[in-house]
């Protein structure tokens, strides 16, 4: 195994991916798009972060990296770590031993919609898959706003929007333009690893004139599944292999569609596609996508992870997430576990995890509107998830894969466990799951990784509005691993923290 190493110059450039108007971003080593993270499994990643913003905090999170034994690399500010002040820096070091496809991102109050997201890919010299093509193209889809988030975050929580609507993405990216060519050869097979890096929508993604086979969904191989179209939320990642055609007569579009069901109101001249183009002959034309009449995207509760890991039957611990959306006095609207919202607190929670001895069990000690709740080593957890909200979530989890035992359609209410009930001996499993407008999902997993890792809705202004709870998962186990191994840079940026500020120092 290798160590791979990144320094990381985190600073505000401009960029203007589509041609519509150039904007502050945050950008690394000057430039935007930022780097892809690569590394093979086995291997050690150290990542250099230098916060160079100027008036705000920062922090990179891993996202579907397990982190096992280094919880205080996985990155959310509050939670595993200070954030890392203007003009500090901070090192993240870990091993990763999953192949597969990931991205990073900050998980600072707000901040990766402005640009701060990239892809993370772990090679597997021993997939499973690995003679089933010839090459690999990584593609990432996202939204992207004109605008700022601390003005649009200010705005959307504010007694000017007692609804809570999410602002409106302004455009959909490919590989972080709208102006993508993708130069392939006929007769040969890619993988294409896909990544929705979006702060909101979900896209629908589909290649004209070729079908996909599923192999891997958020890092997890699933047995091969062909699909015509895949439905990508805010986080969510599929390998898929392509054939090719045998000839070169014509070139090929792809698309990916936001998914307007999320919009609450749809601006004037909005486009939800981004096209890209297979280009097999580039003095050939790339033709305009037909129009699509119906989505019909693979159903991902139907996939079979490769090494067909069985349900857990038994379950220890099961715990309930009522999630709402509500006013508070303040008449601005917020996300709600349980009639609670999230509030980051001043102490990152693994830090209160490492410093109270025995007491690290209680739940009580860790803030009551942290959405806490602690988990016994080994314990089989349960999460019911019931959405009474007319809105689709992407639920993401920190630290684990989880198995999705139960997804209800739209409008099933709550879940209602019944002798009747028949679940998937293999169920799908992945770190971002999509439940249903007023419906409930059920996950379960193992709670064999100690740690402090966040579950919480993938879209970034329900972040901000509080829908996410924490899970302190063997906090006995926790201390036995990183008491007193908390790097000095990482305590330096709790000593150095500052307050972010209004405005960025791009100069508006
Ligand atoms: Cu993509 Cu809390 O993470």
């Amino acid at each position: 195994a290798a160590t791979v190493t990144y320094d990381f110059d985190i600073s505000w450039v401009y960029a203007n991916p589509d041609g519509v108007q150039n904007r502050p971003t945050i950008g690394i080593n000057g430039k935007w798009p930022i780097p892809p993270i690569i590394a093979t499994k086995g291997d050690r990643i150290i990542v250099n972060a230098m916060n160079s913003l100027g008036n705000e905090s920062t922090s990179l999170h891993f996202h579907g990296l397990y982190q096992n034994g280094t919880n205080h690399m996985d990155g959310p500010e509050s939670v595993t770590q200070c954030g890392i002040p203007a003009g500090g820096s901070f090192t993240y070091n870990f091993t990763v031993d999953q192949p597969g496809t990931y991205w990073y991102h900050s998980h600072t109050h707000g901040q990766y919609p402005d640009g701060l997201r990239g892809p993370l890919i772990v090679h597997d010299p021993d997939s499973p898959h690995k003679d089933l093509y010839d090459e690999e193209i990584v593609l990432t889809f996202s939204d992207w706003y004109h605008d700022l988030m601390h003005g649009l975050l200010a705005d959307f929580i504010s007694i000017k929007n007692p609804g809570g609507a999410e602002p409106v993405p302004n455009s959909a990216l490919v590989n972080d333009t709208q102006n993508l060519t993708v130069s392939i050869q006929p007769g040969k097979t890619y993988l294409f690893r896909i990544i929705n890096m979006g702060a909101f929508a979900a896209q629908y993604v589909w290649f004209e004139g070729h079908t996909m086979k599923i192999v891997e969904v958020d890092g997890i191989y699933t047995e091969p599944a062909e699909a015509n179209m895949i439905y990508m939320t805010a986080a969510q990642r599929y390998s898929v292999v392509i054939t090719t055609k045998n000839s070169t007569d014509a070139n090929f579009a792809f698309v990916g569609s936001m998914d307007q069901d999320l919009f609450d109101n749809i601006p004037d001249g909005l486009n939800p596609n981004v096209t890209g183009w297979l280009v097999y002959d580039e003095k050939k034309e790339k033709p305009a996508p037909k129009e699509v009449e119906a989505f019909e995207p693979f159903d991902d509760f139907g996939l079979v992870p490769q090494d067909k890991e069985g349900i857990y039957d038994k379950v220890d611990h099961s715990l309930t997430l009522n999630l709402k959306m509500d006013n508070l006095g303040d008449g601005a609207n917020y996300a709600f576990f349980n009639d609670v919202t999230y509030m980051p607190p001043k102490v990152p929670t693994l830090y209160t995890t490492l410093s109270t001895g025995p007491n690290a069990t209680d739940p009580t000690i860790y803030g009551s509107n942290t959405n806490q709740f602690v988990l016994e080593a080994n314990e089989v957890v349960e999460i019911v998830l019931n959405n009474d909200d007319p809105g689709k979530h992407p639920f993401h989890l920190h630290g684990h894969a989880f198995q999705v035992v139960s997804r209800s359609e739209d409008e099933a209410g709550a879940y209602t466990p019944s002798s009747s009930t028949s679940f998937p001996q293999t169920p799908m499993r992945r770190d971002t799951v999509l439940v249903h407008p007023n419906g409930n999902i059920v996950l379960r997993f193992k709670a064999d990784n100690p740690g402090v890792w966040l579950f919480h809705c993938h879209i970034e202004w329900h972040v901000a509005s509080g829908l996410v709870a924490t899970m302190i998962e063997d906090p006995l186990g926790l201390q036995r691993q990183l008491s007193g191994k908390i790097p000095e840079s990482h305590l330096q940026a709790c000593k150095d923290s500052n307050t972010p500020t209004e405005g960025n120092a791009a100069g508006n």
